[in-house]
């Protein structure tokens, strides 16, 4: 009987020298002795003992020796192979950019949170982490701003170590994935796509190319087509003008040798255009200002050679730097990149495409060159003379006319803008671009913007992506047929902002993200990339119709996020017929289950499950479906009563 406790203690004895043995055992591994290299982050560089701006570590007036220094956001992967003991550091923002900056830190063991440290702050003394790491196999040292953007965000891992019981940590690369183009090629018979419903103002002139895929030569007919409106049987171009306002219920038909296709498009006549979301390019994300007529010419003759045109793409816009000076008259010019205006937007129609532009409220373009200031209605009609079909109006130098604007200082030169295109006789898209200043999403229908950039601009990192993307929720109830919230312009195929292009940063998960959700969105879709440089993997993204119609449904409604767990959400849209879109997406850093309860999408009963980017049928699911997603990616669905 007495025996018993002496046994206990003799068992706490060995258990406690098991212990302490396995502790003599570990072995400590700085991070910074390791290959820092595979440190991605979206500024600078990673650096071994030193911040990112190669300085002394320095942490709240603290300096360390050893550790790495890294930006917001970063992520580094390390193998443990489920032998580490412990993760030790000292974290903050590194003292080189004085009290600006403001990050939280994070310490992930095979896709749970370890250790946060809350939002920190630059001047902010260095927080301890000390987490056990028993069994974790995969650790993710991972730093992400405050939701206030990067600026600023140097981060440091002071004193970073790993204690290993065996073996060694290694850091892993960001795991490489294959581009796998996920959608079937569509077929040679005949299939009509694009949107179901086309705004334009009584007098416009009309320029409507049915989008057809299918063998060519195709035939084109049309039954209910309103007097003043004809369409070229081979091409497939509406062209003419409706001079009543009305509603005209067509059905268009295309035929090849293989079969026929039909398709309804109510023509809308009315004030209202862009009653769906604009589909097309802008220069933008791929030349910046080193855009130039032959650049756009080569756009827009590449949006037919790839036969993007065919899936209802549209617009070529050029963006920024496009603009010379003013004529003696005051007439605003175009610069020696852009010698004739006028011959450009014909070319661009002549291809069946429509061709925008760029201009500031402001004396100045965010680039420096000439804004609209004061020559508002001149502009419009210059615009107008040339044929342009869309502009996008960016705030910038108006800061130095409304340095710090009420809300109806931020409203004016947009509704003075909208007054001179009232004026002229044919359509021209009107987007705002400023950055989503005093809200404007509640207000920029009210001065009948037909899009509004809700954001800042974005870049192919993934931060700037899905911050952009998912930051999106709320917005939902602002969008409308000829209104919508614009989350900036893909970033998809190569990009570069300059002379220079390459492919995007993004992963292909990433870009199917990019695509799901900007189309979930209701967003106008712009490809910002190369158009002379589309692979078939970019193709694949950007001419899947069943994803393109999500972007284009009728009813306009933008999707809204109806679950949120961790790092994996669930978007949903409704559609006209009646279905809905869902998009589950994986956020986290290793693949995922996501899952979609009817309940949260208020529905009842057997939904037949179809997975839009493959196009196929999944089967059909009662109150529930849930399937795996990638890092970063996402599962696209149709859910729709069962028959
Ligand atoms: C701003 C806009 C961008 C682009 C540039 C051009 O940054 O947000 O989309 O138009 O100006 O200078």
């Amino acid at each position: 009987m007495y025996n018993k406790p002496l046994a206990t203690l003799q068992l706490v004895i060995t258990l406690g020298a098991l212990a302490l043995s396995g502790a003599a055992r570990a072995e400590n591994f700085p991070v910074a002795s390791l290959d820092l290299r595979s440190v991605d982050q979206e500024w600078g560089e990673a650096h071994r003992d030193k911040s990112v701006d190669n300085h002394e570590l320095s942490i709240g007036g603290a300096k360390f020796s050893g550790g790495f220094g890294t930006h917001a956001h970063s992520t580094l992967r390390i193998a443990l192979g489920g032998h580490g003991e412990r993760f030790t550091a000292n974290v903050g923002v590194d003292d080189e950019v004085g009290s600006r900056g403001s990050i939280a830190f994070k310490v992930i063991g095979d896709g749970k949170t370890l250790w946060e440290s809350g939002v920190m702050h630059g001047r902010e003394a260095a927080k301890s982490v000390s987490v056990g790491l028993e069994g974790v196999k995969m650790l993710v040292l991972r730093v992400d701003d405050a939701g206030d953007g990067i600026s600023f965000d140097h981060a440091d891992w002071a004193d970073a170590t790993i204690a290993m019981t065996q073996g060694k940590p290694e850091t892993i690369a960001m795991p490489h994935e294959a581009a796998v183009v996920l959608t079937p090629k569509s077929p040679p018979t005949p299939a009509i796509h694009g949107a179901q419903v086309f705004g334009v103002r009584p007098g416009s002139p009309v320029l409507l190319a049915i989008p057809a895929t299918g063998e060519r030569p195709l035939e084109f007919s049309a039954r209910g087509l309103p007097g003043g409106l004809k369409l070229d049987a081979k091409s497939g171009l509406i062209t003419g003008v409706l001079e009543k306002p009305g509603v005209y219920e067509v059905k268009l038909r295309a035929r090849n040798k293989l079969g026929k296709s039909e398709r309804p498009l109510k023509i809308v006549c009315g004030e209202t255009i862009a009653l769906t979301p604009p589909m097309g390019w802008n220069s933008w994300n791929v030349f910046g200002c080193d855009v130039t007529e032959a650049k756009v010419r080569a756009a827009a003759d590449a949006m037919v050679a790839s036969g993007l045109n065919s899936h209802g793409w549209t617009y070529i816009n050029i963006d920024d730097c496009w603009e010379g000076g003013r004529d003696a008259e005051g007439n605003v010019i175009s610069n020696e990149k852009f010698p004739d205006m006028k011959a450009l937007a014909d070319y661009v129609h002549s291809k069946g495409l429509r061709i925008g532009l760029y201009s500031s409220p402001g004396p100045k373009t965010c680039a420096g060159r000439e804004g609209s200031y004061q020559h508002e209605e001149q502009d419009a009609r210059r615009y107008a003379q040339w044929g342009f079909d869309y502009l996008k109006y960016d705030w910038c130098s108006y800061g130095n006319i409304a340095p710090r604007p009420n809300l109806a200082e931020m409203q004016k030169p947009y509704e003075v803008m909208r007054a001179a295109l009232a004026k002229a006789p044919r359509d021209i898209v009107f987007s705002l671009c400023q950055y989503g200043m005093g809200n404007v999403w509640e207000w920029g229908a009210q001065v009948n913007g037909n899009c509004w950039r809700t954001t800042g601009d974005i870049n192919d990192s993934w931060y700037s992506m899905s911050g952009i993307g998912f930051e999106q929720a709320g917005h939902e109830k602002y969008a409308a047929p000829g209104h919508w919230n614009d989350p900036d312009m893909l970033v998809v195929g190569y990009v570069g902002w300059s002379a220079n292009v390459r492919p995007t940063k993004l992963t292909p998960n990433e870009q199917y993200t990019h695509i799901s959700l900007w189309c979930l969105l209701s967003a106008p879709l712009l490809i910002g990339c190369d158009m002379t440089k589309l692979d078939d993997f970019t193709l694949n993204l950007l001419t899947n119709d069943e994803v393109l119609e999500v972007n284009q449904d009728p009813l306009g409604r933008q999707a809204a996020r109806v679950a949120k767990n961790g790092q994996q959400e669930v978007w949903a849209k409704d559609l006209a017929d009646g279905s809905k879109v869902v998009g589950l997406f994986n956020r986290d850093e290793d693949e995922a289950t996501v899952k979609v309860n009817w309940s949260d999408l208020g529905i009842k009963g057997r939904r037949g499950v179809r997975d839009l980017w493959r196009q196929k049928d999944l089967g059909k699911c009662d109150d529930e479906f849930q399937t795996s997603v990638p890092r970063h990616g996402v599962v696209l669905v149709n859910l729709s009563p069962a028959k």
